[in-house]
């Protein structure tokens, strides 16, 4: 699969087959998240991979019970190590970094026939507690992995159209 294949096929999957995925296909995913740029190449992040059922469960109730991280396999906290490290725009290295690396995973995920789901509605003291992350990192995002009940298709995509998004030399509304 190409790249554009996989941007396309990518979508929020909400809905799980049971069936677990093996450690080696998500290390295979994992591997592309750690080729992720990130500023300064600095790498401050961890990703916790959460396949047991009771701790996932733990996920489940901070992250405002939404049925799917309970139904998929694996949930995956994308934590920063240096959550005060603000670059000199002014913006938090880690989240974007994150960010980056988390896309690199759904990505590949989507490319192996995976669905994903990025899980933003969470309580960030709680899914620390949840997961043993040290008080000073940061959850940036949890994402759901797993085997998606509908096959991965290129779909139409609700999406605001490219003359609304973008401006050539200087911004316009
Ligand atoms: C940062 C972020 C947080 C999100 N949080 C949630 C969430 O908590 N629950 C959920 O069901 N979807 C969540 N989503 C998924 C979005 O709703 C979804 O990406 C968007 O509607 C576009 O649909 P698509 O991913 O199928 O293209 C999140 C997406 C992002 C990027």
């Amino acid at each position: 699969m190409d790249v554009e294949d996989a941007i396309l096929k990518r979508r929020s999957v909400r809905s799980y087959k049971n069936k677990g995925i093996s450690r080696e296909k998500l290390e295979k995913i994992m591997d592309c998240a750690r080729m992720a740029p990130s500023a300064n190449n600095r790498q401050d992040w961890k990703f916790v991979v959460v396949d047991d059922d009771v701790v996932k469960d733990r996920i489940y109730e901070v992250a405002n019970r939404q049925g799917f991280v309970r139904e998929a396999p694996v949930v995956i906290a994308g934590v920063t190590t240096d959550p005060k490290d603000i670059m000199s725009c002014g913006v938090p290295a880690g989240v974007v970094d994150l960010s980056i690396a988390m896309d690199h995973l759904a990505l590949k995920a989507a490319d192996e026939g995976l669905g994903t789901c990025w899980i933003g509605a969470f309580n960030q003291e709680e899914a620390k507690e949840a997961i043993e992350i040290p008080e000073k990192y940061e959850v940036v995002a949890l994402m759901t992995v797993g085997h998606p009940s509908r096959p991965l298709e290129a779909e139409e995509k609700n999406r605001k159209d490219l003359e609304e998004i973008i401006s050539y030399n200087t911004y316009t509304e």
